[in-house]
C-alpha cells in the first residue's frame, strides 16, 4: 500500500507581545494581535505518513530513540482533530500515521504546541502533496487551536494575525533572524506538564477585572514591539516585553478561577534578572503560560545570563536559545 511521508522541523516561539484570550477558542481567533521571535534550539520534529486507506490514524509521542512516550489524555484526540482539518482542507478521506519528538520538555510552558501543530501543519500538507504558501499554512497551524502555532511556521520576528480575508488569519514576518541576532536564555524551573493548559488560561482570561484593560494597551505595544525590533533597541524591547509578560500573569492570578503559573524559583529567576540589570548586563524576562523564565539578550551578554541563572536556587537546567530562521524539511523519518 502507498505511502507518502514528510518530516518537518518546526522551532516553538518566545512571544514578545502574548496572545492571551480568544473570540473563538477551537479555531484560535484571538482578541488581539502577538509578536514573536521563532527560536532555533527548541523545536519539533514531526513525521507523517499519509496512504490513501481509510482507518484510524495513529499517533506516537517518541523520545530521541523513537521509543514511544506516554501523552497527555488531550494529546492523541487534538492531533487526530487537526488531522481532520487537513483531510478536508485536501478533500481526501485516507488516514495518517504520525510520530512526533520535542527536543525540550513538553507541554511546561514551552511553547510546544506552537511548535508541534506548526510541525504537524506542514508534514501532513507534505505528505498530502499540498503546495500551500506560508500564510495558508499559518492559517491552517492557528486552527489546531494553538494560536502561537501560526507564529511557528515563519522564522524571525513574527507578527500573528494579519487578517488576511476570507476568514483568515496569519502570521506574517517583521523581520528576518539575520536581521537581529537575539539570545534567549531560558531558566527551567518546572519541567512537568503544566496543571492548567494555555487554553483554559485563554478561556478564563475575560474573567479577569483586569482584562479589559490590557485590549486597551495593546495597540500601543505592538507598535513599541514593532518599532523595537526595526531599531534593534532591545532596551525599549525588553521594557515592553516585560510588561506584557507580568500582566499577562496578572491577568492570569485574577481570572476566574486563578491560575498560578509561577513558583518561588520564577520570581527568584525574575529577580536575578533585574540584579543583572543592575549590574550593567542588558537582559530582560518574559513567562509563557508556566513557570519557566525567558531572558532576551544580546550574545555578548549571553554566558554572563547562563551563569546568573544556573546559580539561581530552583533553576533545574539552563537552555541557551537564539532567534532562529524557521521550519525546514529533514529527509530522516521518524516512522519506518
Ligand atoms: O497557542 P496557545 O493556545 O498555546 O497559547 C499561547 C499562550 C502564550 O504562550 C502564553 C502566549 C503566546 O502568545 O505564545
Amino acid at each position: 500500500m502507498s505511502e507518502t511521508t514528510c518530516t518537518i522541523i518546526a522551532p516553538a516561539n518566545i512571544a514578545m507581545v502574548k496572545y492571551w484570550g480568544a473570540r473563538d477558542l477551537s479555531e484560535a481567533i484571538p482578541n488581539h494581535a502577538s509578536i514573536s521571535m521563532t527560536l532555533d534550539r527548541c523545536h519539533t520534529e514531526c513525521s507523517v505518513a499519509y496512504r490513501a486507506t481509510r482507518g484510524a490514524d495513529e499517533v506516537a509521542l517518541v523520545d530521541d530513540d523513537g521509543r514511544p512516550l506516554a501523552m497527555p489524555d488531550s494529546f492523541v484526540p487534538r492531533v487526530v482533530a487537526h488531522l481532520d482539518v487537513l483531510r478536508e482542507t485536501a478533500g481526501v478521506d485516507g488516514s495518517f500515521r504520525v510520530a512526533t519528538r520535542n527536543s525540550f520538555p513538553s507541554g511546561a510552558g514551552m511553547a510546544s504546541s506552537a511548535s508541534g501543530f506548526a510541525a504537524l501543519t506542514m508534514a501532513a500538507a507534505g505528505a498530502l502533496g499540498l503546495d500551500l504558501d506560508v500564510a495558508k499554512l499559518s492559517d491552517l497551524a492557528r486552527r489546531s487551536g494553538s494560536g502561537s502555532a501560526a507564529r511557528s511556521v515563519l522564522g524571525g520576528y513574527v507578527e500573528w494575525p494579519i487578517a488576511t480575508g476570507n476568514g483568515a488569519y496569519a502570521a506574517a514576518p517583521l523581520a528576518d533572524a539575520s536581521d537581529w541576532d537575539l539570545r534567549d536564555v531560558i531558566a527551567l524551573i518546572d519541567v512537568e506538564p503544566k496543571k492548567v493548559s494555555s487554553l483554559a488560561g485563554h478561556e478564563r482570561a475575560s474573567t479577569s477585572p483586569h482584562y479589559a484593560t490590557r485590549l486597551g494597551l495593546v495597540e500601543d505595544r505592538l507598535r513599541g514591539v514593532r518599532a523595537a525590533i526595526a531599531a534593534r533597541d532591545l532596551d525599549s524591547l525588553g521594557t515592553i516585553v516585560e510588561q506584557d509578560a507580568i500582566e499577562l500573569h496578572v491577568i492570569a492570578m485574577t481570572s476566574r478561577p486563578p491560575i498560578f503559573y509561577w513558583r518561588p524559583a520564577t520570581l527568584a529567576a525574575l529577580a536575578a534578572v533585574r540584579a543583572l540589570r543592575r549590574d550593567g548586563v542588558p537582559a530582560y524576562s518574559t513567562i509563557d503560560a508556566g513557570a519557566n523564565v525567558h531572558v532576551l539578550c544580546d550574545p555578548s551578554e549571553e554566558d554572563a545570563v547562563a551563569a546568573r541563572l544556573s546559580g539561581v536556587p530552583g533553576v533545574v537546567d539552563v537552555i541557551r536559545d537564539r532567534v532562529g530562521s524557521g521550519p525546514r524539511r529533514s529527509e530522516r523519518h521518524l516512522i519506518p
